[in-house]
């Protein structure tokens, strides 16, 4: 059997990694600034994180969520407290998209209603009812249209106001990501942010903040609507979340009555998910990673500021889009090739996203600041 062609595949094997550093099945070394997607948040391999996998694996790796499982509550209980949403409750699924997808049903259970309003430039992932929230139609299938999702504009608050208010019969929630991913590394404004939480809470509308991208430290802050001094109803998370192995999460806000049956996922939760995430958090919190990726963050768009061929640089932490006047996949093809470093595409294709683990070295930072430099040097 043949794999479904699905993904466009750089030509290298990859079959080893350590904190930021991968190699290839010739033992050619590569630096990750990439972290697989904004997915390695404490480095790969990280000797904590493979110790407490290797020894849940030991005891039970699953077992059905018709049985107590204390490492759901721990990974819930240590959430919370890092976070700052202890009084929230978490759903644990298996990805991103299932996580928003859960987060969707339960505004639209609570709420009896059926209408959400998204953004322009917007991705939630690609099932059901989240890829119809998704602002790329080439992605949406026959069976996943609907209007259940009214797009706005981004990062206009009197358009959403607008919309939101015509609508707000049918209107269920509003989701929108902490900061926009594979839209670029796209900041909302403060205004916006402050309109969603405003009308949201004064109409019994649930506000959703997709962090899946964003959160989990990458922008400095553990979620990167805590920047805009916000608080979403509904939080949804994964990629970071366990470093690598699948897990997502939604942490749902005390107003919001859970219901059995209301949710529900063979897999998510499991006891070698949850100690994976468990590992994460402790991690997160003993390394400092938060504070570090705010220094480092800031560090590298310093250095970034002082390249003159970059036109624009967004971004958070480390979290950051660098918009060219070339494509961007010219650019990251030669620091592959030639520098061997790996860096992240958007949907513009002028745009690179820079999104390395969070335990990056500055030493590391200096090296693709100067790899960077060399390629446009010579472009
Ligand atoms: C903001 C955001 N939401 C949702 C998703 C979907 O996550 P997954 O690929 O785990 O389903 C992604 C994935 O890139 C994302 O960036």
């Amino acid at each position: 059997m043949k794999l479904f062609d699905v993904y466009p595949l750089m030509p290298i094997n990859i079959v080893k990694a350590e904190n930021c550093k991968l190699w290839d099945e010739n033992g050619t070394e590569y630096l990750d600034f990439y972290g697989g997607h904004a997915v390695i948040s404490v480095g790969h391999t990280h000797p904590h994180y493979v110790e407490k996998i290797k020894n849940q694996l030991d005891q039970i790796g699953f077992y059905s969520n018709s049985v107590i499982n204390k490492l759901q509550e721990e990974l819930a209980e240590k959430l919370g407290k890092i976070s700052g949403y202890e009084d929230y409750a978490l759903f644990l699924c298996n990805s991103g998209a299932e996580a928003n997808e859960n987060a969707l049903k339960i505004a639209s259970f609570t709420s009896g209603k059926k209408k959400f309003i998204t953004f322009r430039n917007s991705f939630h992932g690609r099932t059901s009812a989240v890829v119809a929230a998704t602002d790329d139609s080439s992605i949406v299938a026959p069976v996943n249209e609907t209007s259940n999702f009214i797009f706005c504009e981004w990062n206009n608050a009197e358009a959403f106001e607008k919309l939101f208010k015509e609508n707000l019969h049918d209107l269920a929630g509003v989701i929108i990501e902490g900061i926009q991913g594979i839209g670029g590394i796209q900041i909302p404004s403060q205004e916006l942010m402050s309109k969603i939480s405003e009308l949201c809470t004064e109409n019994s509308v649930f506000f959703i903040s997709d962090e899946i991208q964003s959160g989990y430290a990458r922008s400095g802050k553990f979620f990167a609507h805590q920047h805009f001094k916000v608080k979403p109803d509904i939080i949804t998370t994964a990629k970071g979340m366990a470093n690598g192995f699948p897990i997502g999460g939604v942490l749902v806000s005390p107003k919001i009555p859970a219901k059995h049956k209301m949710l529900g996922t063979t897999f998510g939760g499991n006891h070698l998910a949850c100690a994976a995430a468990i590992a994460v958090l402790e991690i997160i919190a003993d390394e400092n990673l938060m504070e570090e990726s705010f220094q480092k963050g800031a560090y590298l768009i310093q250095k970034l500021q002082e390249i003159p061929q970059i036109k624009e640089i967004r971004g958070k932490g480390l979290l950051i889009g660098i918009d060219f006047e070339i494509p961007a996949a010219h650019v990251s093809k030669k620091l592959r090739e030639e520098h061997k470093i790996f860096v992240g595409s958007a949907k513009n294709p002028l745009t690179m996203r820079l999104l390395p683990p969070l335990t990056i070295s500055y030493s590391e930072i200096d090296y693709f600041i100067a790899s960077l430099q060399s390629v446009l040097n010579l472009i």
